[in-house]
């Protein structure tokens, strides 16, 4: 079927190493790591298993037959590739994507609101 041939493993793992290889190829900056500043428990980083096999389905895309071609190659690159759910889809209280509202658009933390339209004003 079209879809599975314009969108199938090989080519996704042929984009994934594209940008790999773009990245390996910008020059190197050496920065010392900041130190954790999460307070406890937020700084136990093994407790993520618990939200990652609540949240993370650990799915690979699949093409929905129901759509076009077009449409899956757009779900394919802001979904597979640049996550741009990420940032514009809003969070539950767990801080998982809502995927009900998704894309619907997103403010992460009160403070970062509108801070585009604060350093506009300047
Ligand atoms: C790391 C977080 C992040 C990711 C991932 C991300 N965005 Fe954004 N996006 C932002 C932020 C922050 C802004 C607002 C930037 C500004 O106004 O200066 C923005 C702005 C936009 C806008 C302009 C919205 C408007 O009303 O002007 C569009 C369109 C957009 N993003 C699309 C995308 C797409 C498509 C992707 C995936 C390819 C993506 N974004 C991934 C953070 C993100």
């Amino acid at each position: 079927m079209a879809i599975e041939l314009a969108i199938n493993g090989a080519k996704r793992d042929a984009d994934a190493l594209a940008i790999k290889a773009h990245l390996f190829g910008r020059p190197g900056v050496h920065a010392t790591n900041r130190t954790d500043t999460l307070g406890f428990p937020y700084n136990q980083r093994w407790s993520m298993f618990v939200w990652s096999w609540l949240f993370n389905n650990n799915a690979r895309f699949e093409p929905n037959t129901a759509q076009s071609p077009q449409w899956n190659r757009g779900a394919y690159l802001a979904d597979a590739l640049a996550h741009c759910g990420e940032c514009h889809t809003p969070r539950n209280l767990a801080f998982a994507l809502n995927n009900r509202k998704k894309f619907a658009g997103a403010t992460t933390h009160t403070r970062q609101r509108h801070w585009h339209r604060r350093l506009e004003r300047r």
